[in-house]
């Protein structure tokens, strides 16, 4: 009877043993908790395998040394299946990641200063060693602020819709309005010297001298080409002080241009027309490309037009409340992507201001 019984024990273990084999080939997981669940099914104390193991205990001796070998096999068999289908898991794991779109790109790139910065840092840099100092102004400015108080006539162009963008007070009503967007930061100038005027009558500091730079976007209506934008920069530079000539306009220009283009760079001055200037001048450096000797980019001139200037009208100087029988000044500005163009030969204006990194990364370095 025991020995029958025995043997159909056996059976029956081999039975088990064998369909958990066959299950064993068949054992897949597509996830973590999948894999911890096969764990629990097979390996677990009251697991498929662990239970083999129990009813193994209650063999007779000579029985066991039978299924030992083959139940511990299963066991580990099991073990090792486990195992590689956790690794599998982790492999997909990484290769998704790798191919995960919302993932930031790896290396961060480093981001580089925008060539318009670099170049009106360099020029606030340069003023800044013969002591002009930075003011900043509204890019939304009026009317008197941008054309009134420097000397531009009731009627004068510049004030056309042509030239100048209007800010409608009413969506959709294009009625007259005051309220425009700067097209120049001489705007800044004329806040800048009112404060100065108000600040002298309180101190009756009769010494004092203003120096100051401008630098901002301004607007003007034009059609965006290669040439023109409907915004650039500016940095425009101001200073009022007694006695100011335009000796000394020259001299501070001449300076700038020197310590801009390299110490050979030569200036010229020419007569020009603005408003708020008189005289006023346009100022000329000597090609760098050719050296003054005449080439495609100077068009055979031999210089290349930089920035306008000229000593402040006595006009502007009144109406900011200084008294132009005992100041006087001088004011030039000058336009970033110009300087920018000459320092790197940049040919098309459109490509300051459309974030192309193909065009920005080669400014990695300066
Ligand atoms: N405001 C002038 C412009 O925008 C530049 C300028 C400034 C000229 C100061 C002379 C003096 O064109």
């Amino acid at each position: 009877m025991r020995v029958l019984l025995n043997a159909i024990m056996s059976e029956v273990l081999k039975d088990r043993i064998e369909s958990l084999h066959r299950e064993l080939q068949d054992l897949h997981a597509a996830n973590a908790p999948e894999i911890e669940a096969l764990r629990q099914k097979y390996l677990s104390k009251k697991g498929l395998v662990s239970q083999l193991f129990d009813e193994f205990k209650l063999f007779p001796k000579e029985e066991k040394a039978q299924w030992g070998a083959p139940l511990n096999r299963l066991k580990q068999e099991f073990e090792a299946r486990i195992t590689e289908l956790r690794e599998q898991c982790q492999e997909n794991a990484d290769s998704q990641v790798k191919t995960d779109l919302t993932r930031t790109p790896d290396p961060i790139g480093l981001g580089t200063r925008h060539p318009l910065s670099l170049v009106r840092e360099q020029i606030i840099d340069i003023f800044s060693r013969i002591g002009f100092t930075v003011a900043d102004g509204p890019e939304v400015e009026d009317d008197k602020h941008v054309f009134g108080m420097l000397n531009f006539a009731p009627e004068h162009p510049a004030r056309d819709m042509q030239d100048t963008f209007f800010i409608e007070k009413e969506e959709g009503v294009q009625k007259p309005t005051d309220i425009l967007l700067r097209t120049h930061t001489s705007s800044v100038q004329t806040r800048v010297m009112t404060a100065w005027a108000k600040s002298l009558n309180n101190a009756s500091d009769a010494s004092s001298s203003l120096r100051v730079l401008c630098p901002g976007r301004v607007f003007r209506n034009e059609a965006i080409s290669a040439r023109a934008h409907c915004f650039f920069h500016q940095v425009e530079g101001l200073y009022v002080a007694k006695n100011v000539s335009f000796a000394d306009l020259r001299q501070t220009l001449l300076y700038f241009a020197k310590e801009m283009f390299g110490p050979e760079t030569q200036i010229r001055l020419r007569p020009s027309y603005f408003p708020f200037t008189e005289p006023s001048a346009e100022m000329d450096i000597s090609c760098d490309l050719c050296g003054g000797k005449g080439c495609a980019f100077c068009k055979g001139t031999g210089w290349v037009e930089i920035l306008g200037c000229g000593m402040v009208d006595p006009n502007v100087l009144e109406s900011c409340g200084i008294d132009s029988k005992v100041y006087s000044g001088f004011a030039f500005g000058l336009g970033v992507e110009r300087i920018a163009n000459l320092k790197y030969r940049v040919k098309d204006l459109r490509l300051f201001s459309e974030n192309d990194v193909r065009f920005l990364q080669q400014f990695e370095s300066c």
